[in-house]
C-alpha cells in the first residue's frame, strides 16, 4: 500500500519503489512537512518538523501548547500568505476584506485507486499523467481557510515505479463573497538542507537546452516563462542534486510540470539553509476571479526521486512520460520515417517537386513525405497567409487531394504543417476578424516573424481555425500533422473578458491550445502529431501528452544536435525528440545518421541532390532506424560523457529494458591527442555475456562496465564530426 495514514501519529507516508514522502497533521490543523528522500521504514518521523528554536521575531499561534512551533521556521505542504512564514506562498487570495492573509488547514483526506482525470474550468481538460489502479494512487488532502471560505485539494499521486509523484492543487470558493486568486503553485517541497546543486536548461532559438549547474545560495533562484508559451530560454524542468551527485551516483530529485505556458519553478533558501521548492503557473502574470462555488484546477507537476544520480532520475522520467504521460496511440506503433520539405524547399515548391522528393525518397526507403510551411492561402513568403489554410492550387495544381493521391502512388503517406495559432495581419482570415488578435486595449500590438497570436481563449477562433483544418485534413489521406507556433505573447490583453478576469488571459489561452489540440486528436486518432515551436520552443510535457515527438530545434548541425539532444534527454525521453538528417555540411552522413538515431530520425534535404555515395548512407540509416528500432524507442539511455563538457567525445548508449541489447555510439566532436580509448559502458547485466555484433568477440558485462569497451582501434579517420557505434547482444 503506497499510502498510508496512521491515525495515532497522524502521519501520511507516501511510498514509491524508491523513495518516502511523510507529512503530517499537526495541532490547530497545520500540515506540515516532515521527510522526502530515500525510502525508509520509520513510521513516527514527527520530531522532523523542527528547524532550530525560533526566535523572538517569529509569531507563534497562541492557540498551539508546542513551544518550538513557529511558522517562521516549520515545512508547510501549503504555506499561505501573511501568517507567520514568511518564505514564497505557495497560495495567496485577496480576501473580501481586501487583505491578502490565505490560511488554509487541514480539513479531512481520501484516497482513491489509480489517478483521476484533471478538469481545469468549463469542460476544459489539463494534459495530465495518467495511471491505471494497478500502477498507484492518488491522496486528495483537502485544505479550508474558514474565514473565506477558500478550499484547496493538493492531489498526491503515487507511481508504483520510477520513485514518480504526480502533486497539483483544485481550489474552490465555498464562500459567499468572490475571491482574488493570486498565485496558486502545483506543488511545494520543503527540504532539510541547502547541500544541493539546481540543475536546469536555458537556451535560445536553435540553442535549446543547454544543461547549467550551479550550488544553492541563499535567498529566492528560479526559473519563470512569461511569453505566454514555456520558450526555449527556459525548460519547465529543474533537478535538485545532492552535492557530489553525478551521472551515475548520488540522490537527484527531478520537478517537471506538465504545462505549456507561463510557468515559475522558484526555490528560496532560508536562513535556517533549507530550501523551498515551488513549481507551477508563474504568479507574476496570473489572477484568478473566483466567484463562489467557482472552482480552479491548477496543472501538474511531477517529482522523480533517483538514488542512481541524474542518469537515473532521466530514465524515470523517459520510462514514465512514454508508459504514463504521452497517450497518443504513437507512442507505443512504429512511427514512419519521414522527409520534410522545410530545409530544401522552404517556400519555393509545387505539386511537381514534391512528388519528385517522394520518388527518390521512396528509393531511400522512406515512409512519409511532409509538406511543411507554404502550401495555403498567397504564403510565398513569411509575411502573409496564415490564417488562410486552404489550399493554394497555383502551386499545388489539381489540389491536394490529387497531390497525395501522386505521393500515395509512389509509395509514401502524407503529412502536412500548421500554425493554427497564428495569423499575419495581410491574411484574408486578419482581413475578416481584425479583432481576434491578441492585443491589449488601445495599444499597438508588436509582430514577430510578421505574424500575430490569435486568441485562442475564445471559442469562435478555435471554432473556425478546427473548421478549416477540417476541411483539408478531414477529407483527405493525411496522416500526420506538424504543429508549429513561431512568436511568443506581448501586448496580452482580451477583448473578452471583464477587467477583473483579465489576470486568467495566459492560463485561458493555453487551455484553448490544448481544447484545439484534444479536437484535432480525438477526431483524427490515427494523426501522428509533431509539435514545434521554432524548433524546440514548447517542448513540454503538456505538449507531450498531445504530440509523442516534437521538433527539437531548427538546427540540425549534427554537432549542435549532441547537446541539445542528451540536454533534453535531461527531462524527455530520445523517442520523443525530432531529429533529422539535414544538407548541414558540419559531418559527413554517417555522424548525422548516428545523430539522428538518437531521436525519431527523419531527412530535411533535397533528396533529388544526393549524390550516389550520399544515397547508399541513406539506404543503411533506414536499415538502421528499423534494425534499432525497438532499442531506441523503448529502451533506457545512458549518457556516458557530456558533450558540453567533453572537449573531444559524445559518447551514449541506448540499453533494452531486459538488458539484452545494447548500441553504444561515440561521436568525435574533437580530434583526441590520445589514440587509446577505453569506454566504460553502464546498465548492462554484470552476469550475461556480450557479443559484440562486428568484431564477434564476446564480453562479460561485468568486463565491459569495469575495464570498457576498447575504441581504441583506429576506424577510419577518428577526425573531427566522424563516428562509431557498437551493438552488441546478449547471448
Ligand atoms: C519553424 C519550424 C521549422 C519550419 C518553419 C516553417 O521555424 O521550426 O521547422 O517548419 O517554421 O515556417
Amino acid at each position: 500500500m503506497p499510502i498510508k495514514f496512521d491515525p495515532k501519529t497522524n502521519i501520511f507516508k507516501l511510498d514509491t519503489d524508491v523513495s518516502t514522502y511523510a507529512f503530517m497533521v499537526y495541532e490547530q490543523g497545520y500540515l506540515v512537512h516532515l521527510y522526502y528522500g530515500p525510502k525508509v521504514p520509520d513510521t513516527d518521523l514527527s520530531h522532523l518538523m523542527y528547524r532550530g528554536w525560533y526566535d523572538s521575531l517569529s509569531p507563534r499561534n497562541p492557540k498551539v501548547q508546542d513551544k518550538r512551533f513557529s511558522l517562521d521556521s516549520i515545512p508547510q505542504e501549503l504555506p499561505g500568505n501573511s501568517t507567520g512564514d514568511f518564505r514564497i506562498s505557495a497560495i495567496e487570495a485577496v480576501a473580501p476584506a481586501g487583505d491578502s492573509v490565505t490560511d488554509l488547514r487541514y480539513a479531512g483526506y481520501k484516497i482513491h485507486p489509480g489517478k483521476p482525470e484533471m478538469y481545469a474550468v468549463e469542460g476544459l481538460k489539463l494534459p495530465a499523467a495518467f495511471a491505471g489502479e494497478g500502477e498507484a494512487k492518488t491522496l486528495e488532502i483537502e485544505m479550508l481557510d474558514s474565514l473565506t471560505g477558500l478550499k484547496a485539494w493538493l492531489s498526491y499521486t503515487v507511481f508504483s515505479k520510477n520513485g514518480a509523484m504526480a502533486r497539483s492543487m483544485r481550489v474552490e470558493n465555498t464562500g459567499s463573497s468572490a475571491l482574488e486568486l493570486e498565485r496558486a503553485y502545483s506543488m511545494c517541497l520543503e527540504l532539510p538542507g541547502m547541500d544541493y546543486d539546481m540543475v536546469h536548461m536555458y537556451g535560445r532559438w536553435a540553442k535549446e537546452n543547454t544543461v547549467t549547474r550551479h550550488p544553492l545560495m541563499h535567498g529566492i533562484q528560479g526559473i519563470r516563462s512569461k511569453r505566454g508559451m514555456t520558450g526555449p530560454n527556459h525548460n519547465p524542468f529543474m533537478a535538485l542534486a545532492r552535492k557530489g551527485t553525478d551521472e551515475d551516483q548520488g540522490e537527484a530529485i527531478g520537478v517537471s510540470l506538465v504545462y505549456s505556458g507561463n510557468f515559475s519553478i522558484e526555490t528560496e533558501v532560508d536562513t535556517l539553509g533549507c530550501p523551498r521548492v515551488l513549481a507551477g503557473i508563474d504568479p507574476s502574470s496570473f489572477s484568478w476571479h473566483l466567484e463562489p462555488g467557482e472552482v480552479f484546477q491548477t496543472p501538474e507537476a511531477i517529482m522523480v526521486f533517483s538514488a542512481e544520480g541524474l542518469g537515473g532520475m532521466s530514465r524515470s522520467f523517459h520510462r514514465l512520460f512514454m508508459d504514463n504521460l504521452m497517450r497518443s496511440q504513437w507512442t507505443h506503433k512504429k512511427r514512419p520515417l519521414l522527409i520534410n520539405s522545410w530545409e530544401a524547399a522552404v517556400f519555393d515548391f509545387d505539386d511537381d517537386l514534391l512528388v519528385d522528393f517522394a520518388r527518390e525518397a521512396k528509393k531511400l526507403g522512406v515512409d512519409m513525405l511532409v509538406m511543411d510551411d507554404g502550401w495555403f492561402g498567397t504564403r510565398s513568403d513569411d509575411t502573409q497567409a496564415l490564417g488562410d489554410w486552404q489550399v493554394n492550387e497555383s502551386k499545388l495544381k489539381g489540389g491536394i487531394g490529387s497531390l497525395i493521391e501522386r505521393v500515395n502512388a509512389e509509395g509514401l503517406s502524407f503529412g502536412i504543417w500548421y500554425e493554427p495559432e497564428m495569423v499575419n495581419p495581410n491574411s484574408d482570415l486578419y482581413r475578416a476578424h481584425p479583432d481576434w488578435i491578441i492585443k491589449a486595449q488601445g495599444r499597438e500590438g508588436s509582430l514577430s516573424r510578421n505574424q500575430c497570436v490569435l486568441d485562442m481563449t475564445r471559442k469562435e477562433v478555435r471554432d473556425n481555425i478546427f473548421g478549416q483544418i477540417s476541411e483539408v485534413v478531414g477529407k483527405n489521406n493525411i496522416q500526420y500533422i506538424k504543429w508549429d507556433c513561431n512568436r511568443n505573447i506581448s501586448e496580452a490583453g482580451n477583448a473578452v473578458l471583464p477587467r477583473e478576469r483579465q489576470g486568467e488571459f495566459f492560463h485561458r489561452y493555453v487551455l484553448g491550445v490544448y481544447e484545439l489540440m484534444d479536437r484535432v486528436t480525438g477526431t483524427w486518432p490515427h494523426i501522428l502529431l509533431e509539435n514545434c515551436s521554432s524548433g524546440g520552443g514548447r517542448f513540454d510535457p503538456g505538449m507531450l501528452y498531445y504530440s509523442p515527438q516534437i521538433w527539437t530545434s531548427d538546427n540540425t548541425d549534427p554537432i549542435e544536435r549532441l547537446t541539445i539532444q542528451m540536454g533534453a534527454s535531461l527531462c524527455y525521453p530520445p523517442a520523443c525528440m525530432g531529429a533529422h538528417v539535414s544538407a548541414n555540411p558540419r559531418t559527413g552522413f554517417e555522424t548525422k545518421g548516428n545523430v539522428a538515431i538518437m531521436g525519431t530520425h527523419g531527412f530535411e534535404l533535397d533528396p533529388c541532390k544526393m549524390t550516389v555515395e550520399e544515397k547508399e548512407w541513406a539506404k543503411k540509416q533506414v536499415a538502421d532506424y528499423h534494425k534499432y528500432y525497438d532499442l531506441t524507442h523503448y529502451g533506457d539511455l545512458y549518457r556516458l560523457t557530456d558533450p558540453a563538457a567533453d572537449p573531444f567525445f559524445c559518447d551514449w548508449e541506448m540499453v533494452s529494458r531486459d538488458k539484452g541489447e545494447v548500441l553504444f555510439t561515440r561521436v568525435v566532436m574533437r580530434k583526441p591527442e590520445n589514440y587509446y580509448q577505453m569506454r566504460r559502458l553502464r546498465g548492462l547485466d554484470p552476469e550475461k555475456m556480450y557479443r559484440d555484433e562486428e568484431s564477434g568477440r564476446v564480453y562479460s558485462g561485468a568486463l565491459l562496465m569495469a575495464a570498457g569497451l576498447d575504441l581504441s582501434q583506429p576506424w577510419p579517420g577518428q577526425e573531427d564530426g566522424s563516428s562509431v557505434t557498437v551493438h552488441l547482444t546478449a547471448e
